[in-house]
């Protein structure tokens, strides 16, 4: 399986407080073709309001399953991000301890871990299944926690011509050694460079 992961960030490695263009984003995000999305709830919730007021076109056959790390089941617009248009279905990754479900709950479930995901069996378990292609959707937690675990094989980082000067840099745990697989720059001076992580 390749677990690939792509985020926007500024030249002082801070993943937000600047604008993004979110159609090249995701057009470049697009070449991967992932069969699954791997995203965290903090990075749903952010977008709460917006997926529940976009339109419901509904789940999209030949797109991705968006898999939500989501051990506290703070996630409840699973119906919404399944209509988007975008994704072909919805998985909530919960663990042992999450909270219970409503009765009535229809989305599928994954659970690993006791009191949080266990991100390396939510990929073994996905590989099982045949799933080869991941993408990792977050700048923050969920990354740096799949970096930790050596999960990521491949970073692309959309580099942004811009000082952000504070905020939560996107990774500031231990030393990477990086492969660097090829650079782009775009006229606006973004750098799209990617990277295969050495184990
Ligand atoms: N710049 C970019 O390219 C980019 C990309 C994506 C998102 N974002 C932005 O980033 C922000 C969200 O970032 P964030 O760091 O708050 O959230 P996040 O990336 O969504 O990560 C939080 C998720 O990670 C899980 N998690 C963290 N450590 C874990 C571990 N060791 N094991 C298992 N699961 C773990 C948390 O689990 P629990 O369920 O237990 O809480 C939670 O679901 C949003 O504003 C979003 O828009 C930016």
């Amino acid at each position: 399986m390749h677990v690939v992961a792509q985020l926007a960030v500024s030249l002082d490695g801070v993943a937000s407080g600047f604008d993004v263009d979110l159609a090249r984003f995701y057009a470049l995000a697009s070449l991967w073709q992932e069969e699954v999305t791997l995203v965290g709830a903090d990075t749903i919730l952010a977008q709460e309001s917006d997926v529940l007021a976009a339109p419901r076109r509904g789940p999209r056959a030949e797109g991705p399953l968006l898999a939500v790390v989501d051990s506290r089941a703070r996630v409840h617009s699973w119906n919404a991000l399944r209509d988007l248009g975008y994704w072909s279905d919805v998985l909530a990754l919960y663990a042992d301890q999450t909270p219970p479900r409503p009765p009535d709950a229809t989305t599928r479930e994954l659970t690993t871990g006791y009191d949080q995901v266990d991100l390396a069996e939510v990929l073994t378990v996905l590989g099982r299944r045949g799933v080869r292609t991941v993408r990792v959707d977050s700048s923050g937690a969920l990354l740096r926690a799949c970096l930790e675990l050596d999960l990521i094989d491949e970073l692309a980082l959309l580099v942004h011509p811009v000082l952000v000067g504070s905020g939560e840099r996107w990774f500031d745990t231990r030393q990477l050694n990086l492969h660097h697989v090829g650079t782009e720059v775009f006229k606006d001076g973004v750098l799209w460079m990617r990277y295969c992580v050495a184990i």
